[in-house]
């Protein structure tokens, strides 16, 4: 914790503490650990590409949301996941939202427990959910790790450095439709932070992305991500929201063709109830 400053740091302890209570959290509670825990102090894994997404901009990714049943892609301690929660559902009459989060940080798993228990939460590699025997998801949402960060494996289609496609290729497999949060200069226009959109910004490497994988990143419903520029734990680089229709032909005749599935259980060490999680 060397590096956060005083009151930072009393905060992130406190919401430890909360974390550590044998006992549910309020609604404020859970609000207080995602606000003030502190990415930067986990010891168990490398923290490369953890950057929590501040509750407002989880937010507004909700609006592009869509269907019941929705994966959180590095899910971290679950702050998409959260905002994706339906609470006034019952009282609407909607079904309640059916929540897997992929997080291969064992620490982050068990605050993310804590915070979304209705979620199923696995800890594991994303890179290998599009393996696993599952129901199609309706919406993967993901603030994925950015650029040329340590990986195990593709996503199907590409082969290059950046980390945000290879999980937005994993997500074509197993979802219809996506929700992602990626560097400024891997989207295919500039909107956050400019006076207008600029379209056709695409470059080199995300043509051979679209290439490979037949997937098109698509602009939002108009949402400015500079707009939390100062919310971030860490100073953060300038984002879009990307979204994707997986269900555009050639993306679904590859997921058809991948023949190699593996059972759950071999892959990921499943810590949520497990009926949610494979059929
Ligand atoms: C940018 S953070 C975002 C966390 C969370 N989704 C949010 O929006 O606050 C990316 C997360 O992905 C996790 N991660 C990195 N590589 C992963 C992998 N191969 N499989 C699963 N999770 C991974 C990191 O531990 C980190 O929690």
């Amino acid at each position: 914790m060397g590096k956060l400053g005083r009151a930072a740091a009393a905060a992130h302890r406190d919401a430890c503490a909360l974390v550590d209570l044998r006992r549910d959290l309020s609604e404020d509670e859970k609000l207080f650990v995602l606000t003030h825990y502190q990415e930067s102090t986990s010891t168990t894994q490398a923290t490369d590409g953890a950057f929590f997404t501040p509750p407002g901009l989880a937010r507004d990714m909700r609006l592009e949301v869509v269907g019941n049943r929705i994966l959180d892609l590095g899910a971290g301690i679950g702050h998409l996941a959260f905002a994706c929660r339906n609470p006034w559902g019952q009282v609407n009459g909607d079904p309640a939202r059916d929540l897997v989060c992929v997080e291969r940080n064992p620490e982050f798993v068990r605050v993310g427990m804590k915070v979304v228990p209705e979620a199923s939460w696995w800890c594991g590699d994303l890179l290998r959910v599009h393996r696993q025997r599952m129901r199609l998801f309706d919406t993967v949402i993901a603030n994925p790790p950015f650029g040329a960060v340590a990986r195990t494996d593709d996503g199907p289609g590409y082969h290059g450095a950046r980390f945000e496609y290879h999980a937005i290729a994993v997500a074509s497999q197993v979802a219809r439709h996506g929700v992602f949060l990626i560097p400024q200069s891997s989207a295919p226009f500039r909107y956050s932070g400019r006076r207008a959109m600029e379209h056709d910004q695409g470059d080199t490497e995300y043509h051979r992305f679209q290439a490979g994988t037949g997937i098109a990143l698509h602009a939002n419903c108009g949402i400015d991500t500079s707009y939390y520029r100062d919310d971030w734990h860490h100073t953060p680089i300038a984002t879009e929201i990307v979204t994707c229709d997986f269900t555009d032909i050639a993306v679904t005749r590859r997921r058809r063709s991948l023949a190699t599935v593996t059972p759950i259980t071999h892959a990921f060490a499943h810590q949520g109830s497990p009926d949610r999680a494979a059929s």
